[in-house]
């Protein structure tokens, strides 16, 4: 993509926002910088589907108050409720979701990157882009979705790369999205056979159609005894202005989620796959 993200400007909300505004916002911001996920939409609109989303997840910095709770206000503000938090040792992340009263709407799963498990070359840079947010910038009322609020250069980005993925991509996206996700459940063109049927239908829907899928560690992740199924395509790579010139990078992924239902019959609205890498820490999220 010629000439990078858009500025965050273009993407601007007044406050007194309703959640469809917002979700057109972020989905606007989101495909600005990840084509493929618009061509997919549109591939399947026109199979006559009615998409529905099963979460949006944002990526952020434990760091100068831009950190998992700070991006959930706008969210909270507008009706979604905090459910249970994960945390990710590998990865040094802690992460958590956010379900809304009406079921239509997506869930937002959260992530925040624990920083000071980090190097420490890798926490100076951070906490030298973290020191370029003007004041005021974490009370900021489109905090989710502001974009990159610093300058970085591409040696600095490809310093954090070498160690962490995640750390790399806030550092070059800032503050928005990282991907979207189908709820495959709610697609009616891709039957379902009580397994996984529907979601390695539209897999190979999507692969007949030209897109790539992320075939690492196998196209679909988890299974019905993990009460999700997901799998996603491989990251766009777009043009991004550092400090120092242009270079492309992997930006993001469209995903497409499957639930079952628990032994209760209700549907499992939680994230936890089968990864061995993933660790799940229980918590009381009422009693925060
Ligand atoms: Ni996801």
């Amino acid at each position: 993509m010629r000439g990078g993200f858009p500025t965050r400007r273009g993407f601007g909300i007044p406050q007194g926002v309703t959640i469809p505004e917002l979700l057109d916002v972020l989905w606007r911001d989101y495909v600005a910088s990840t084509p493929q996920a618009e061509r997919i939409h549109a591939l399947l609109t026109a199979r006559g589907e009615a998409l529905r989303n099963d979460h949006v997840a944002l990526r952020t910095y434990a760091a100068g108050g831009l950190g998992l709770a700070a991006l959930a206000r706008p969210f909270e503000a507008l009706g979604w409720e905090p459910r249970e938090a994960y945390r990710f040792l590998d990865k040094h992340l802690r992460a958590r979701y956010w379900q809304h009263p009406d079921p239509a709407l997506p869930k937002v799963f959260i992530s925040e990157l624990v920083v000071e498990e980090l190097s420490p070359a890798a926490q100076q840079i951070i906490a030298s882009l973290v020191a370029q947010l003007p004041d005021g910038f974490a009370a900021r009322g489109d905090l989710a979705w502001a974009g990159r609020p610093w300058a970085v250069t591409l040696a600095a980005y490809r310093a954090l790369l070498a160690e962490s993925e995640y750390a790399a991509w806030v550092a070059a996206f800032g503050l928005r999205v990282n991907h979207f996700t189908v709820d495959v459940g709610s697609l009616r063109t891709f039957p379902g056979d009580g397994d996984d049927g529907s979601l390695r239908a539209l897999c190979a829907f999507l692969v007949e159609r030209g897109e790539t899928l992320n075939a690492s560690g196998g196209v679909i992740k988890g299974s019905a005894a993990d009460r999700l199924a997901q799998a996603s395509t491989r990251a766009d790579s777009v043009e991004v202005a550092f400090a120092d010139g242009r270079a492309a990078i992997p930006s993001c992924y469209y995903e497409f989620a499957l639930r079952f239902p628990l032994p209760t019959g209700a549907l499992f609205h939680g994230f936890v796959p089968a990864s061995a890498d993933k660790i799940f820490e229980s918590t009381d999220v009422r009693a925060r």
